[in-house]
């Protein structure tokens, strides 16, 4: 059976559903024998800022029962590096490419979509929200809705381009949030990001993390962000929704498009088996070719309730 693995995600046309998620993939050229970008649905980027970051202090990773904890402090080489040395030869690759904005107050963001509105080759802005380890910006936009919905209406008053906001886990009412930036003008929504966390050494009596705090990854969170897809699909069913958290196999991809996701990211895995994002889009294929399922995309919000 030939099975159709095209999808879309509002506008943006894609060859398949799975993506490399933000943070994960750097700047999607760091890992090209493995897992090239233009074979991929597509690839987002580390979060940009207008100018570079170094990061928070390390430790800033630590691995867990069934994911990791991490609070790298969104490091990046900032927008303008990214536009000259990384997008050319993503744009030579032909690989889609979706700029992960992020900014300590709103202004930030504009300055970012900006200067990347001056470049070709760019398939869209995911909006990075809900950081859960910078002290300013991220969080404070995406956990309340009216803030959000601002953030995301300048935002979309600044390009033509589809505009994903990424939702938090964390927020303390997440459909808030979701109706908060279809009300500014998101195209469609991802989620979720990482899940507010900690680790202890029980030698030393202190926190793991330099930062204390960090953000949950990995299949640890995934039955969590099952949960959040299909609550969000259920309350803004007409809007497209990018699934993520512990995406492994092909067969949780599978399950986040049922749960009412067009599209999918892969994170965490990634720094297991750099060529994960390959392995489950084959794994995909073949469980679609199993199940007589003709074309992924008309799988999206299939769960049968009950
Ligand atoms: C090391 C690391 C760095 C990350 N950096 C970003 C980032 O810059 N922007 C962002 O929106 N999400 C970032 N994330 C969150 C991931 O994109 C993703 O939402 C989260 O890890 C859940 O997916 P996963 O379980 O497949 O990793 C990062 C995650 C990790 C593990």
């Amino acid at each position: 059976m030939n099975v159709r693995l095209d999808t879309t995600v509002g506008s943006l046309k894609l060859t398949n559903p799975v993506l490399a998620a933000s943070g994960t993939f750097g700047y999607g050229l760091d890992l090209l024998e493995f897992c090239p970008p233009e074979s991929l649905g597509g690839v987002v980027t580390k979060g940009l800022s207008p100018r570079p970051r170094r990061g928070n202090p390390t430790p800033r990773i630590v691995e867990t029962a069934a994911g990791m904890i991490n609070a790298i402090g969104l490091q990046n080489i900032g927008v303008e590096a990214f536009c000259r040395e990384a997008l050319p030869q993503l744009r030579v690759r032909g690989a889609v490419v979706v700029v992960n904005v992020f900014g300590e107050r709103m202004e930030e963001y504009l300055e970012v979509i900006d200067r990347c509105e001056a470049e070709d080759g760019l398939a869209g802005y995911e909006l990075n929200v809900s950081c859960p380890n910078v002290t300013a910006g991220g969080m404070e936009f995406g956990h309340d809705p009216v803030p959000l919905e601002r953030l995301t209406a300048i935002c979309r008053a600044a390009t033509r381009r589809p505009l994903w906001v990424k939702l938090s886990p964390n927020a303390p009412d997440l459909v808030a949030t979701a109706r908060a930036a279809v009300a500014g003008g998101a195209d469609a929504l991802t989620l979720i990001n990482t899940v507010r966390a900690m680790a202890i050494d029980a030698d030393t009596r202190r926190p793991i993390l330099a930062n204390g705090f960090g953000g949950l990854s990995g299949p640890a969170v995934k039955p969590i962000a099952l949960r959040m897809v299909w609550e969000v699909h259920k309350a803004v069913p007409a809007v497209p929704l990018v699934g993520i958290g512990g995406i492994e196999t092909g067969r949780d991809v599978v399950e986040f498009v049922l749960a009412g996701a067009s599209a999918v990211q892969v994170g965490t895995a990634i720094f297991r088996d750099p060529a994960a994002p390959l392995r489950i889009v084959a794994e995909l294929e073949t469980f679609c070719d199993d199940h007589k399922v003709a074309r992924v995309a008309e799988l999206t919000g299939g769960l049968q309730w009950r």
